[in-house]
C-alpha cells in the first residue's frame, strides 16, 4: 500500500525561475491540484499583487502570504508554486519543510536577469537598477531556499519539460505521490 506521507509539492524559487510553469506541468503528471500562492491572494483580494502592495506594503502581503501558506501546506494531493519572497519567514520555512516536499528551481542569476527583463508587474523589481536589486535579492535569499528544500534542481539549463521530468524521477516525488518515474 503507498502511505503518501507527503502529498504536498511545494516549489520554491526567485522570480522567474519557473515556479509555476512547471508547478502546472509537474500536477498535471501527477494527477494533483495546481496552486499558485499569488494568482489565488489576487483571486481572493479581488486585487493584483501590485496593489496589495501598494495599500498595505511588503509587510501586508506578507501576512496574507503567511496565511495561505499555513492553509495550502494542510491539504493534500497538491502542487503548490510560491512566490520567491515566500522563504523569508521562519514561520513559512517551518509550514513548508515539515509539511511538504520542498523543491528549490535553482536558476541562474544570468537566467533570471534574462527572464525578468522588462518586468512590469513585480513591485520588488520596479527599481532604477533592476539587475543589482535581483542580485541582491538572490544573494539574500538562496540560502534561505537551500535552508527550506529537501530537493534542489538547477534550472537554467534544461527546457520545462525536461525539468519536469527530472523532478519526477526523484524517488522522494515518486514516494509522496505514489506515482510511477518516468520512463
Ligand atoms: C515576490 C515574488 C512574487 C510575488 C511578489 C513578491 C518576491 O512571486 O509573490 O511580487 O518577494 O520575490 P513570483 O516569484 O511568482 O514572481
Amino acid at each position: 500500500m503507498c502511505a503518501k506521507p507527503r502529498s504536498v509539492l511545494i516549489l520554491v524559487g526567485m522570480m522567474g525561475s519557473g515556479k509555476s510553469t512547471i508547478g502546472q506541468m509537474l500536477a498535471r503528471r501527477l494527477g494533483a491540484r495546481f496552486v499558485d500562492c499569488d494568482r489565488l491572494l489576487e483571486e481572493r483580494s479581488g486585487v493584483s499583487i501590485a496593489t496589495i502592495f501598494e495599500l498595505e506594503g511588503e509587510a501586508g502581503f506578507r501576512k496574507r502570504e503567511a496565511a495561505l501558506i499555513d492553509e495550502l501546506t494542510q491539504q493534500d494531493n497538491l502542487v503548490l508554486a510560491t512566490g520567491g519572497g515566500a522563504v523569508i519567514l521562519d514561520e513559512n520555512r517551518t509550514h513548508m519543510h515539515e509539511r511538504g516536499l520542498v523543491i528549490y528551481l535553482d536558476a541562474s542569476l544570468e537566467e533570471l536577469l534574462r527572464r525578468l527583463k522588462g518586468d512590469r508587474s513585480r513591485p520588488l523589481l520596479q527599481s532604477p537598477n533592476m539587475a543589482q536589486r535581483v542580485t541582491d535579492l538572490l544573494a539574500a535569499r538562496a540560502p534561505l531556499y537551500r535552508q527550506c528544500a529537501h530537493l534542489s534542481f538547477p534550472s537554467s539549463a534544461s527546457s520545462p519539460k525536461q525539468l519536469t521530468q527530472r523532478i519526477l524521477a526523484a524517488p522522494e516525488v515518486t514516494r509522496a505521490f505514489c506515482a510511477t518515474p518516468p520512463l
